[in-house]
């Protein structure tokens, strides 16, 4: 069987592949096994933000596996410490819970909502609310899927897990009015990723922050996609000059090696974390905090800048433009539609990848 007859025979079919087996991946570029070469517009999502195989994130990860690969949360090590701080300094927050997917880090931002909604705003148990967006993807697992609008996302995986509120996106009167004396959170990416790259009107996360405060509700801002360069700025929420109260990151926060994700937060919020309450196996080995770097982040900006000039060429990329100080518009490869059916995704990937025979 070739490679495509083993992944369909062997693998579970919650994708729908193009017919195109990669094998190498260098920079912007991709090859397949018959030496094709492609332009990446894709890049993984934006997990491969930094291009593929990185040679400084590829040495640092190969110097750090050597010496300690996975030393578990049992015991401290020489390279979380500094990986946190990095991801403090960068988000302008207090404290950060690695995890290793980006739906982990909306757990783990849902479950500090939600206690920190008991044990500090005083919400009954059990009985706390976190306001979503219409036309969210905030991930896969059982819970996310609870707080997202899209059926196909959740069809035949019920029992949900209730305490979500959806509102319309960029409507801040409708967040308001969905405001109760329970609402521990409005959770809330920047920009839709996925239902079909909706920007915001301006003044919306400003707006957010506003009610947020007045109503002493926590502003999470689900930055997977949209954080770590691929709005101009480090992060979409400072296009607007706020500071939310937690941040989810993920993608391109693993430099394209490992998947590493991470809720970011106020100390008060992240304090209601507990040993035992919350953590993962993998989410202190020492490697994940490798790809993670100013400077790196950096030139994933700047790869970004770099596939925005051929986008005015292809028409066809999959990046983040700053359109003005405080409004950033995506252009992206991906939509609800394109995950809705297996077919239609499979041609509209189609036309996205664009295919560079030498
Ligand atoms: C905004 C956003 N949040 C969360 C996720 C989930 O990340 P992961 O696929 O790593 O679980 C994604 C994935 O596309 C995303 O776009």
């Amino acid at each position: 069987m070739n490679a495509i007859e083993l992944e369909t025979r062997y693998s579970a079919h919650n994708y729908a592949p193009l017919p195109v087996v990669l094998a190498r991946g260098q920079g912007a570029h991709l090859w397949d096994t018959a030496g094709r070469r492609y332009i990446d517009m894709m890049s993984a999502y934006s997990a491969a933000s930094h291009g593929h195989g990185h040679p400084r994130i590829l040495a640092a990860l190969a110097a750090q596996a050597e010496r300690l690969a996975v030393p578990s949360r049992a015991y401290y090590n020489d390279r979380l410490g500094p990986f946190l701080e990095e991801l403090c300094k960068l988000t302008s927050l207090d404290a950060a819970l690695p995890m290793n997917t980006g739906a982990e880090a909306v757990e783990t931002a849902i479950k500090a909502a939600r206690r920190w909604g008991y044990r500090v705003k005083g919400i009954a148990r059990d009985r706390a609310e976190i306001i979503v967006a219409n036309g969210n993807f905030h991930g896969r697992t059982t819970t996310v899927v609870s707080a997202s609008t899209e059926p196909d996302y959740r069809d035949g995986f019920g029992p949900f897990t209730p305490g979500f509120r959806a509102v319309a996106f960029g409507d801040l009167g409708a967040v308001e009015r969905a405001i109760t004396p329970r609402t521990a959170a409005v959770l809330i990416e920047p920009i839709q990723g996925e239902a079909g790259i909706i920007v915001p009107p301006a003044g919306w996360l400003l707006g957010l922050r506003r009610i947020c405060d007045a109503h002493g509700v926590l502003l999470i801002l689900d930055e997977v996609q949209s954080g770590l360069g691929r709005t101009g700025a480090w992060f979409a929420f400072q296009h607007e000059g706020i500071r939310p109260d937690g941040v989810i990151l993920g993608k391109a926060l693993g430099g394209g090696v490992l998947p590493v994700s991470a809720f970011v937060a106020h100390r008060e919020v992240m304090d209601v974390f507990t040993p035992g309450s919350h953590g993962s196996t993998f989410c202190g080995s020492a490697p994940r905090s490798i790809p993670t770097s100013r400077a790196r982040a950096r030139r994933a900006s700047a790869c970004w800048r770099k596939a925005c000039c051929r986008r005015r060429r292809t028409r066809r990329s999959f990046a983040w433009r700053r359109r003005s100080s405080s409004r950033a518009r995506i252009s992206t490869g991906r939509s609800i539609a394109s995950r809705r059916s297996c077919a239609s995704s499979t041609a509209r990937a189609g036309a996205r990848v664009r295919r560079d025979r030498l």
